[in-house]
C-alpha cells in the first residue's frame, strides 16, 4: 500500500484535520505517501500543519471549512472536483457537549456533518471509501425511536420543524451529542446503499476515550471519569494514533469489503459497560 502510494499518489481528505485525530490521520497519511487535502476552521493552524507535512516529505492543501457554513463547504467541493476528485476521506469534524449548546451540537455534529459528507460524494472517486467519526456515545443513550426517527432524516427540509416538538428531549448537551453521533452512525448505515451503487464505500468510526484535547476537556467535567475508565478493557486511554490507524486501513483497498457499518474504536469499553448494565439489571 505505502509504496502503491508513492509511485501512484492517493489524495486524502482530512476534515477538522487540525484537531487532534485529524492531525494524527493527517501525519500517519502522509507517512503513508498519500497527497492531503486538510480542513478545518482556522487557516493559521492549518498552515501550521501543512508546513508539518512538507517538513515530513510530503504535500498539502489547506481549505478553511465551517460545515455549517455552505459557502464553505462548496468552495471546498469545487475545488476538489477542479482537482480531479479525491481517493479517501476522514471526516473528524465535531463538537463535544462541553464545547457548545444542544442546537450547535446537532448542527455541526449532524446535519452539517451529513450535508457536507453529501456535497464532497461527488468528488469520492469509485472504489473509495469515506469514514465518518462518530462516538461510542452512541451507543451509550436509550433507545428513543421518535427522536431517532427525525435525526435519521437531517437533511429533511422539514427536519427542524419536525424536531422542534421534540426538542426538551435534547436539551441537555450530552444527551444531543449522543443522539446525534447515533444518527450519524445510523445516516452512514441507511445511506451505504446509494454510495455502494456508485462503486463508494460509507462506514462509521466510534472512538473511545481517547486522548486529546476535546477528550480531556470531557474527562475533566466527568463527576465519574474514574469509573467510566476503569471499564476500559485494555485499561488506557486510547490514542489519537489508535484512530489514525484504523481510519487509514478503513480508507484503503485492505477494507474492500467494509460498507455500511461501524468501527468501534474503544479498548473494549463499551463491551464491558453493556455487561455492567446487564449485571446491575433487575433480572
Ligand atoms: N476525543 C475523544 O475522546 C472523542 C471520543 C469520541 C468521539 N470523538 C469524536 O472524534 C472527532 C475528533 O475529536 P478530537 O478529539 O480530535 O477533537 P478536536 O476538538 O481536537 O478536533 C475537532 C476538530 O473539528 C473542528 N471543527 C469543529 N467545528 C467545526 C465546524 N463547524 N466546521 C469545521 N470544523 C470544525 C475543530 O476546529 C477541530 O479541529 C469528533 O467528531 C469527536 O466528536 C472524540
Amino acid at each position: 500500500m505505502t509504496s502503491d502510494n508513492r509511485q501512484h499518489p492517493r489524495r486524502l481528505l482530512v476534515t477538522g484535520a487540525t484537531g487532534g485525530m485529524g492531525r494524527a490521520c493527517t501525519l500517519a497519511a502522509v507517512e503513508q505517501g498519500y497527497q492531503v487535502v486538510l480542513a478545518d476552521l482556522s487557516a493559521p493552524k492549518l498552515e501550521q500543519l501543512a508546513a508539518d507535512c512538507v517538513q515530513q516529505g510530503g504535500s498539502a492543501q489547506c481549505h478553511t471549512l465551517d460545515v455549517t457554513q455552505p459557502d464553505t463547504v462548496a468552495a471546498l467541493a469545487a475545488a476538489l472536483g477542479a482537482g480531479g476528485g479525491i481517493d479517501g476521506i476522514i471526516h473528524t469534524v465535531g463538537i463535544s457537549p462541553q464545547m457548545g449548546g444542544w442546537e450547535r451540537i446537532i448542527e455541526v455534529d449532524l446535519v452539517g456533518t451529513t450535508a457536507f459528507l453529501e456535497a464532497v460524494r461527488p468528488h469520492l472517486k469509485p472504489g473509495c471509501c469515506a469514514v465518518a467519526i462518530t462516538s461510542m456515545s452512541a451507543y451509550m443513550c436509550p433507545p428513543n425511536p421518535e427522536l431517532e426517527g427525525v435525526l435519521s432524516r437531517p437533511l429533511a427540509p422539514d427536519f427542524a420543524a419536525r424536531l422542534k416538538p421534540l426538542q426538551a428531549q435534547l436539551e441537555h448537551p450530552g444527551l444531543a451529542y449522543s443522539y446525534a453521533k447515533r444518527a450519524l452512525k445510523q445516516y452512514v448505515a441507511e445511506q451505504a446503499m446509494a454510495w455502494g451503487k456508485e462503486g463508494k464505500r460509507f462506514v462509521s468510526l466510534s472512538p473511545g476515550l481517547i486522548d486529546t484535547e476535546m477528550g480531556r476537556l470531557e474527562n475533566n467535567a466527568m463527576e465519574n471519569f474514574d469509573a467510566m475508565r476503569s471499564l476500559v478493557a485494555l485499561g488506557r486511554l486510547g490514542e489519537p494514533e489508535d484512530i489514525a490507524s484504523t481510519a487509514l486501513f478503513l480508507v484503503s483497498p485492505l477494507a474492500a469489503y467494509i460498507s455500511g457499518c461501524d468501527i468501534l474504536v474503544d479498548g473494549g469499553f463499551v463491551g464491558s459497560f453493556s455487561a455492567m448494565q446487564r449485571q446491575s439489571s433487575p433480572s
